[in-house]
């Protein structure tokens, strides 16, 4: 698959990593998905800004500025020769010998990885998935998108083994965000969210969902609920780069609802699709 480097095209598989990169010791790294809809980056800008808070956040210095991005992601494009894409962007903090601590004079690492969309299955779609719920036992700083997935790529494989779609986090009886998406629910033709905190990341298709739903006049609430309210919710859907927004229809085996994707989901998802053209 076509991959970038640190300033060169290679092949995703070539072997290239520095085996005393941090990102592969210590999984000491930030990265964003980007999807490009028929050529064009959807809310690119918005992706680059998140990249920028996490490398701050983790005290990691910006290779590239904005316009070198675009331009890199603009060639990558033109090379993969694919309409409908999604753009895996990495930074590591970069290679030094085995040490806890920084070494001073270390330079970051960008890799990007271009791969043809991948479509969410038809029937999932079209009918809803399903999730798990399961105690988020991850750090304190979830709005950072760093390396470190160990809690998520673990609840999501065991949704996965239970035919299942998402796993859905709680912490304190209030529930967080996906395993790898935001959460939504509607009940009585209302919205709601979790609201933006250093325990959830800040995602970009939530903003998009956002203002679909402030133009189709639907009433918003960033706020708190419980794994309970979700239960027993009218409608559900996660969102992500990657899963757009996706009704849920099941949660921990029970129907939400009548088990049916709801309207507002749908008119949410018609809106979203909009956005990307
Ligand atoms: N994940 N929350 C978590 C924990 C995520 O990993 C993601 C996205 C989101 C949604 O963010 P956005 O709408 O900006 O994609 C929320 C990406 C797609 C991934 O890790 O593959």
């Amino acid at each position: 698959m076509l991959a970038f480097y640190n300033g060169e095209f290679i092949e995703s598989t070539e072997k290239i990593v520095s085996l005393e990169d941090r990102g592969y010791l210590f999984g000491d790294g930030v990265y964003e998905v980007v999807r490009i809809y028929n050529g064009k980056p959807f809310m690119l800008e918005e992706h680059l800004e998140r990249l920028k808070n996490s490398a701050e956040a983790l005290h990691i210095p910006m290779p590239y500025s904005d316009e070198e991005f675009k331009q890199y992601i603009a060639e990558g494009l033109n090379r993969l020769n694919e309409s409908n894409v999604d753009i895996y962007m990495q930074i590591t903090r970069g290679s030094a010998p085995r040490n806890h601590v920084f070494d001073k004079d270390i330079q970051p690492v960008t890799a990007m990885i271009f791969r043809k969309s991948k479509k969410i299955a038809d029937d999932i779609r079209e009918n809803g998935g399903s999730v798990l719920l399961r105690e988020d036992q991850r750090w304190a700083n979830c709005y950072i998108k760093s390396l470190n997935l160990l809690p998520n790529i673990l609840a999501k494989n065991e949704a996965a083994e239970k035919g299942c779609y998402e796993a859905i986090f709680y912490k304190d009886n209030v529930v967080t965000e996906g395993s790898a998406s935001n959460i939504f629910v509607v009940k009585n033709n209302e919205l709601y969210t979790t609201p933006l905190h250093k325990g959830i990341l800040p995602g970009i298709t939530r903003i998009a969902v956002l203002k679909v739903a402030k133009e189709l006049n639907i009433i918003i609430h960033e706020e708190f609920f419980t794994p309970h309210f979700l239960k027993e919710a009218d409608e559900c859907f996660v969102t992500s780069t990657t899963s757009e927004v996706l009704p849920i229809t099941i949660v921990e085996g029970e129907k939400i609802s009548n088990g049916k994707v709801g309207e507002l989901t749908k008119n949410i998802y018609e809106g979203f699709k909009e956005l990307t053209k």
